[in-house]
Parts: C-alpha cells; structure tokens; sequence
C-alpha cells in the first residue's frame, strides 16, 4: 500500500511540475486509446485526445520513465449531473456514448484504475475481457447503461478492491460465486443489479467466506433478497458501510447488527422487518460510532423503542442521521432521543407516535432537519425548539398539535422550511415568525388560527417563496393597499381566509405560480392585471367575483373560478390563448352567449365544467382529437340542438352531465364507443326515440344513468340489466311503454353487499364538487357530497302495464324506489320487505290492487311513502317504523283500505298483527 502511495506522489509531482516533458506514452496504448475514441458515437467530445503523448490526454494517467510510460488509470466519469426527482435520484447530461465498451482497452495492460461511470453503452453487455485486465484495483460501470448477465470472468480480478455496478436497473448477477474470487475487495457496489432469485443460499455463504471478512462497504440495496437477514454478515467485522435497503428481507433485525463495532452507516430501510431483535435502542445502545441509520419504509409495528434510560452504553454518540421514516412504530418518543446531540438530521414521519413531542427535543442543538409529519402526536409544540438554532427544516404537519404557535419559534433563525400544517393550534400567529428572516416556505395550512396577518409578519422575510395560510377560517389576511412585499413568491394559498377584496400586492409578484384564494370573501371585479401574471394554477371560486370574464395567460393547466358571478361570453379566442388548460372550472356563474368554437383547441383537457351558467346555442362539435378528458359538465344552461357526434371518439370520457337544457334527437349510437362512461347525466331535456340496447351493451362501468324528463319512447330495454355497477337508473317522466323487466333484479350494484362495500368511494373527481338532481324523499334535490351512497331506481311518470316483478324486491341496498304515475296492475310484490335499505317507496297513481304485504311493516328505514290512488284492500299493516307514517294522504284514493290512520277496519276484517316483535 505505502509503495502504491509513493508512487502515485511521484507521479503527482511529475504531472503538476512539468508535465509538458514527464511521460511518452507508448505507441500501442496510444492506439488502444485512439480506437476506444473512434467507438464512441462523438468522438469529438473527447477533443483533448489528440497528438503524441496521450498521457496528457483528459483523464488518462501514465506511470512509469520519460521513456517507457504505462496509461495506468482511465477516469472518464461523466461530472455533469443533476438532481432529478425528491428521491435524490441523479441523472446524466452530455456523457460518451457507445453501441458497446470497445475491446481496445485489453491492450492497456498496466491499467489499474477505471471509471466509466454516468456514460451511456447503450444497454450492451459488460464485455468478459475486463476480467482479463488483472491489474485492476479500480473498477466503475455504475450508471453506464450496462445491460445483462454480469460476466463470471470479473472474478478473476484478484487485486480489485473497489467494484461499483450500480444502477437503476439492467444489469443481472445470476450467479454470486464468482464474487468469491475478488480476495482483495473492500467495497462492493451492486445495487439495483438483480441478483437473481435463483441464487442459493451456499453461494452467498461462498461470498461471504472468502471476501467478506475484509469488505468494508457494502452496497446491495434494491435487489430481491429475501427471507432473514443472512448470518455471515455477523464476521463482516471490518464493515462500515452496509446497505441493503428496498430488498425483501423479513423476520426481524438480528441482534449481531449490534456487534458490527465499525458500521458507521447502517440502512435496512425498505424492507419487511417486523421487528428488531431488543428493540431498536440495543442497535443505538451498542453502536457509539454510527453515523447514519436509516430503518425507513419498513413494515414495523408496535412500540419503537425498549424502555428510556437504558442508554449507557457510550458515554457520547455521534449519530447524526436517524431515519425511521414509514416504519409503524408507535408509542410515545423515548426521552433518551435527547442524548443524540450530534443529530443534524431526525426523520420520524409518518408513524403512530403519540403523546406530546418532548421538551428534550430541545436538546439536539445541531438538528438542521427535523421531521415528525403524519403522527398522533398531541399538545402544544414545545417552547424548547427555540433552542434548535441550526434547523432549517421543520415539519409537524398532520399531527393533532394543539394550543398556539409558540411565540418562540422567532429564535429559529436558521428556519427555511416550516410547516404545522394540518394540526389544531389556535390563537393567533405570532408577530415573531416575521424573525425568521432565511424563511422560504411557510405552511401552516388546516389549523384553526385567527386574527390579523399583516406586513409585520412578512416585512423581513426577503426570501420567502411559498405561503400557505389556506383552511384556516379565523384569519384575517389584510395589508395597506400601496404595500411592496421584499419578497417574490411563486405559491400563495389563502382559500377560506379572509382576504376581501384582490391583495393589490399581489400585481408586484412576479413569479407566482400558483394562487388559491377561493372561498376567501373576495368581492368586486377581476383587476385587469390579474390575468397577466404566468400562473399555472388559479384557484378562485367561492367568492363574489363579478365583471366579464377575461382570458388567462397561456401557461395556465388549471382555472376555477366556481361560484361567482362572473358574466359576459366567453372570448371567441379562449382556446388559442389558453390552449394548456387541463382543468376548466366555471360553474355557477352568470356567462351568456355560445361556447367558442375555439374551446376544441384546448387538447389537454381533462374536466370542463361549465355549468349553471347562461350559455345558449350548439354543443361544439368537435372532440374528436381529446385523449386525455374525463368530464364534460355543462348541465343547466340553454343549449339547443343536438348532442355533439364527435364525443364518441372521447374514449377517455367517464363523466357526462348535459342535463336540464334543451338537445333534442335521438343519443347518438356512437356514443356507445364512450366504454369508459360511469356517469351520464342527460335528464330534463328533449331527446327522443328509445333508450338505447346499446348503453347495456357497451357501457359496463356505468354508475348513473339519468335520463330523466326527456321524450323516450318504447320499452325499457332489457339489455340495461347487464349493468351490474348501476347505483342510480332515472327513467322518470318518459313515454317508455311495456312492462318493467324482470331481469332489472340482476343489478347487482344495488344488492346491500355491494353498496356497503362501495360506501361512498364514488368520487370521479376529487378536485371538484359534482352535483346532481335526484329525489329520495319525494321531491327532487340537488345532491352534492352524499351522491355517492345514493341507490335509486327511478321510472314514475311513464306508460308502463303489467305488474311490479317480484324479482325486483332482491335490491337490498335500494334507498328508493319511484314506479308511480304509471299503469301497473296486479298487487304490491308480497316480499316488499325485502328491499330492506329503503327509505322511500312511491307506487302512487298506478292501478295495483289487493292487500298491502304484511312484510311491508319490515321497512325499518322508511320515511316517506306513497301508495294513494290505487285499487288496494284491507287493514294498513302495522310496523315500528310504519306507524310513524301517520298521514292519511299517502293511502288516499283507495277506498277499501282500512286501518290506522285511516278509518278503523270494520270488526269482521280484524286489524293484522304487527309484521316485527317490538
Ligand atoms: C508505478 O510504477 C511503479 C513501478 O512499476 C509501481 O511500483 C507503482 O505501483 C506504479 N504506480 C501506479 C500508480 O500505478
Ligand atoms: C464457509 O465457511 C464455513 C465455516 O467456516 C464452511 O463450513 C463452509 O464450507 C464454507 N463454505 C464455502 C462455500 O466455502
Ligand atoms: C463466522 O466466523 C466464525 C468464527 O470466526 C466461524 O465459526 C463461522 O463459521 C463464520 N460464519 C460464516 C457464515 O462465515
Ligand atoms: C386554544 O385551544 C385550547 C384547547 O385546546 C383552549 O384551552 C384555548 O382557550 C384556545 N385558545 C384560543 C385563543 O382560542
Ligand atoms: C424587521 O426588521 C427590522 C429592522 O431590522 C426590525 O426593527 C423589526 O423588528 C423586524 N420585524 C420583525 C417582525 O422581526
Ligand atoms: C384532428 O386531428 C386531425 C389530424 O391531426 C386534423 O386533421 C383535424 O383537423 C383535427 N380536428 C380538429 C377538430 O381539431
Ligand atoms: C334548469 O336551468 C334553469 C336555468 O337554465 C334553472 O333556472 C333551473 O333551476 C334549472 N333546473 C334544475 C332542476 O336544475
């Protein structure tokens, strides 16, 4: 080792003192290189590799005379890299590139030293002749688009003491014994390159009894290991780095880890432990000189940590990054977390923690990352994080933290990162957050605090970038109107503040993003200047905005200004200037005049809503080129005409509401292409000929169909009863004819099993409020939230003859059931009480005759009933719920009905008995 170093200054000192005159390099290497060149795809990023002497090429070194030098070391590792996404993960720019790595560096026989990393080879084989080059102390293909079976011959490279394969996937070891001839390996690095499954447990026993004992970084995460951790790495003594995160070990973590004296970085993390062998304080208790230890997105369950106090194992620890991140530990924090001051970085989230966070928590003074989101911890937040001068990042979102904001929190001065999110802290906020002068993000969304917030909160804070202040209903949000902000932000969500009237501020924020202030009592008209800013989210509704509508700029995706009471057409340019809009929201408002024809350029759209509005003319016709929509909502305007033909090429579609308009013709088949349908909402209109066979016959996923008060005529089509996720079917107020089908009792989405199953999971779009008329309790009205738990069959007001099928009573999770207004005959089905869910049954106005079912009195939920003006018989059946139904109205019109509340039965036709013991 010492020679190795001298040497290498030796060479050092050559290449920094003279290096015009050190090293020739030798013909032959020279060539070897110059053919590696020519592999690559541009060879010109390598413009340095030109003229005699290649040891003065980029990345190559040489060793050896004036006269006989050796190319010992190609580092050739591509720098440029960036941060890719929140996981760290890096990504590559303008590296080589080549079909394949060239068989030209065989002949650089002194090579000990070589790094290709962060290149791309295009997904070829690592080739075997590497295993040739015999003096390799340094190998690194990681991230080099390598592809395949990890060649066996690389065993042969018995100096080797670094390897690095790692990847992002790719690469394959089937086999892990060859790794047993890499005698002088120190780190191996091999995640991501799947070690195959059929990899028995002798080989990694080989492994581990020939190079482990001197491995002293091990890197074999997100492989597919399973089952318990192996036990040979109980003698890998001289670790110090181990990682075998995101594989499939389970079991628990065994007691030796504790005994690993050198291990200074631990992760396990992403694994299927279910718990650690003496609890995770014997790891912590026993290794005084870990660094890192990460046990993050495990499967843990049940109390974290053995009993406080039993810390005495070392007498300081430098444990600086504890990441026990999604892991199902609970239980409240142990107070010897308090002895980790070294600690710069605590990650806790997103367990079961309760109890209060601990005043000790004060204690780890060199904290720069604390995290303790989505617990159940409960009180108030400490007045000892005052003394966390050094956290840039705290985060306590989704806790149930009560009590007020300490006014200490003002101390923080190294804070760039708050979020008390999602608690339940009250009171006001302190004037002291205005301290926090690094502050860039400030959430402290979904409380309950209140009060004014003003400039002096936000005077000093010069980098500050996003706020979040939204769902906190108490606030007050007001500044003087002329005020100039030190800061540019580029999120602001104040929904549900006060906020009345546009901030004015707001026209000298430049670099905002996105905006929320729905819901935040804003009145008067849009300022002219709004639209111009380069949002790519607004979020407006829920106020008194008032004035004509006005185009957005073209970087929007996302626009809602639901519930105004915005007028005016909308500009006949509207899709050319915001051809990006994703999500279109313009319900409730007051717009008149036609939809442009210009909307068919916004390609990306995935909801328009514009509903309740004043819009008149035709549907556009032209939706043919959308891939991405979902929902086309435009009910309660004054359309005309017909439905628009091109909708059939919108495969995406599943929610279509063009109720209470005025389209008339029949549904167009192609609809029937729209397989994707679940709601289709086309009532109070004028639409005619017959309900179509084909909405059976194509539209499987559909939950609503409404078609309510149109001009339908013909029968029922019995091809509807193949749509088993059916909740709601609305055929009242139609000319439909014929007699309702039997099979209608195959609609297996009203069955009870199946509605609570489903419990109100129906949400299409989480992002806005859907809404629809239906009647349960007699008169139609508008649902909103509780559409989902809705289960009702609709078709009063028809022609339909003959009699109530029996089989319908199978609907156990009906909650009404509308045949009124029709002419059927025959009686009530005799198992009535069988549609045990509902609450209101209507069969008024028909011609039904005899008794009414004594299960009738079975209905324990029923709150409104009909059954006027038919021909039914005898005693009203008595019922615990039944009987609070004492309006004689609902039983008029039937003149031999008798029993309360109507007229007591005549003595020779005694009352029933009750159907249900009470
Ligand atoms: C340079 O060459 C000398 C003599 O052959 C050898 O001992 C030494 O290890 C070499 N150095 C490097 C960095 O390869
Ligand atoms: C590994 O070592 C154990 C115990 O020293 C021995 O029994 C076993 O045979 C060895 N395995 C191999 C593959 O060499
Ligand atoms: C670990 O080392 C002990 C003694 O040094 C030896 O008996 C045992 O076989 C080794 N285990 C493995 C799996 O290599
Ligand atoms: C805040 O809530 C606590 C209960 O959690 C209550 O005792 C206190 O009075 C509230 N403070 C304010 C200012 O509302
Ligand atoms: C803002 O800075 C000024 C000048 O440094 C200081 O007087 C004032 O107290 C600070 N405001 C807050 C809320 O910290
Ligand atoms: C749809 O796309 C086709 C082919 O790209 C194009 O010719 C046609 O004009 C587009 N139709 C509409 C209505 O945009
Ligand atoms: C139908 O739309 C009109 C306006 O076009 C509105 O006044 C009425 O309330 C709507 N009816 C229903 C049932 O939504």
């Amino acid at each position: 080792m010492s020679n190795l170093v001298s040497s290498f200054f030796l060479l050092l000192l050559c290449f920094v003192g003279n290096s015009l005159s050190c090293f020739a390099c030798t013909e032959g290497e020279r060539q070897a290189l110059l053919r590696f060149k020519l592999s690559l795809i541009y060879p010109a990023l390598l413009s340095s590799w030109v003229g005699k002497d290649c040891c003065k090429w980029k990345g190559v070194l040489c060793n050896g005379t004036t006269t006989n030098a050796h190319v010992v070391k190609l580092d050739l590792r591509n720098t440029n890299l960036s941060s890719v996404d929140i996981w760290g993960k890096m990504s590559a720019m303008g590296g080589l590139e080549a079909h394949e790595l060239n068989s030209s560096l065989v002949e650089l026989k002194y090579l000990n030293y070589l790094d290709l990393s962060w290149n791309s080879f295009q997904y070829s084989p690592i080739p075997g002749f590497l295993g040739s080059m015999k003096r390799l102390r340094y190998l690194n293909l990681s991230h080099s688009d390598f592809a395949g079976v990890v060649p066996h011959h690389l065993g042969n490279l018995s100096s080797l003491r670094v390897l690095d394969l790692s990847s992002y996937g790719g690469l394959i070891v089937d086999d892990f014994a060859w790794v047993g001839g890499l005698s002088s390996l120190q780190q191996l690095d091999m995640s991501t390159a799947k070690i195959s499954d059929s990899q028995s447990n002798e080989d990694r026993a080989y492994f581990a009894n020939s190079t482990l004992p001197r491995v002293q970084f091990l890197h074999l995460g997100r492989n597919s290991f399973e089952g318990k951790l192996p036990y040979f790495l109980a003698n890998m003594t001289s670790l110090s780095t181990l990682d075998l995160s995101y594989n499939y070990f389970s079991s628990s973590i065994p007691l030796f880890v504790g005994n690993l004296k050198s291990l200074a970085y631990l992760n396990l993390g992403g694994n299927q432990f279910d718990h650690v062998e003496g609890g995770l304080s014997m790891i912590l208790l026993n290794q005084c000189r870990m660094k890192s230890l990460s046990l993050g997105s495990s499967s843990f369950g049940g109390q974290l940590i053995g009993a406080d106090g039993n810390m005495s194992g070392c007498s300081t620890y430098d444990l600086e990054a504890l990441d026990l991140g999604m892991s199902g530990f609970g239980g409240p924090l142990p107070g010897w977390l308090g002895k980790f001051s070294s600690l710069t970085y605590l990650d806790l989230d997103d367990n079961q923690f309760t109890g209060s966070i601990r005043t000790s928590i004060g204690r780890l003074t060199a904290l720069r990352e604390l995290d303790l989101s989505y617990n159940q911890f409960t009180g108030s937040i400490p007045t000892s994080v005052e003394r966390l001068t050094a956290l840039e990042r705290l985060d306590l979102s989704h806790n149930q933290l009560t009590g007020a904001i300490p006014a200490s929190i003002g101390r923080m001065a190294a804070l760039r990162y708050l979020d008390l999110g999602f608690n339940q802290l009250n009171g006001t906020i302190p004037i002291s957050i205005g301290q926090l002068s690094k502050l860039e993000r400030l959430h402290l969304y979904s409380n309950s605090l209140e009060g004014l917030v003003s400039e002096a909160h936000l005077a000093n804070l010069t980098m500050l970038k996003w706020i979040y202040l939204d769902s906190n209903f108490g606030i007050t949000f007001k500044t003087r109107s002329h005020w100039v902000p030190p800061f540019q932000l580029t999120i602001l969500a104040l929904s549900s503040c006060i906020v009345g009237s546009f901030p004015q501020w707001l026209r000298t924020q430049k670099e905002i993003d996105f905006l929320s202030l729905s819901n935040s009592s804003i009145s008067g008209a849009l300022p002219e200047w709004l639209p111009n800013m380069n949002y790519s989210e607004v979020h407006l509704s829920n106020n008194n905005i008032s004035g004509l509508f006005q185009n957005f700029p073209s970087s929007i995706h996302h626009l809602d200004l639901s519930r105004n009471s915005i007028s005016g057409p909308l500009p006949d340019d509207i899709g050319d200037v915001m051809p990006s809009l994703v999500n279109f929201l313009f319900a409730d408002n007051l717009l008149n005049g036609p939809m442009p024809t210009s909307l068919c350029k916004m390609k990306r759209l995935v909801i328009i809503d514009l509903s309740r509005n004043r819009l008149s003319g035709n549907v556009p016709d032209c939706w043919m080129n959308f891939t991405t929509l979902k929902g086309i909502l435009l009910s309660s305007n004054r359309f005309s005409w017909i439905i628009p033909r091109s909708l059939a090429h919108v495969s995406s579609l599943t929610w279509l509401q063009l109720s209470n308009n005025t389209l008339r013709g029949e549904l167009p088949f192609a609809l029937g292409n729209c397989t994707n349908l679940k709601f289709l909402d086309l009532g109070d209109n004028r639409l005619s000929e017959n309900v179509p066979n084909w909405i059976g016959e194509n539209l499987k996923s559909l939950q609503v169909l409404r078609l309510r008060k149109n001009n339908f005529t013909g029968g029922i089509p019995p091809e509807l009863c193949r749509l088993q996720s059916l909740s709601i079917i609305d055929l009242g107020g139609n000319n439909l004819t014929g007699t309702i089908p039997a099979c209608l009792s195959n609609l297996t989405g009203m069955f009870i099993e199946n509605t609570r199953r489903r419990g109100s999971s129906f949400r299409i779009f989480p992002t806005i409020t859907q809404q629809m008329m239906a009647a349960i309790n007699g008169s139609e009205i508008e649902y909103t939230s509780t559409l989902g738990l809705l289960v009702i069959m609709d078709l009063s007001s028809n022609k339909l003859e003959g009699e109530i099928p029996e089989e319908l009573t199978r609907l156990s999770g009906l909650l009404g059931l509308n045949l009124s207004h029709n002419h059927l005959t025959g009686s009530i089905p005799d198992n009535v009480g069988g549609l045990k869910s509902l609450m209101s049954l209507d069969l008024s106005s028909n011609h039904l005759s005899g008794k009414i079912p004594l299960s009738m009195g079975a209905l324990t939920f029923i709150s409104h009933l009909n059954l006027s003006y038919n021909n039914l018989s005898g005693p009203i059946p008595s019922g615990s719920q039944l009987q609070t139904l004492n309006d004689p109205h609902i039983y008029a019109g039937n003149s031999e009905l008798c029993g309360a509340p109507l007229q007591e039965c005549p003595s020779d036709e005694p009352s029933q008995p009750p159907a249900t013991t009470r």
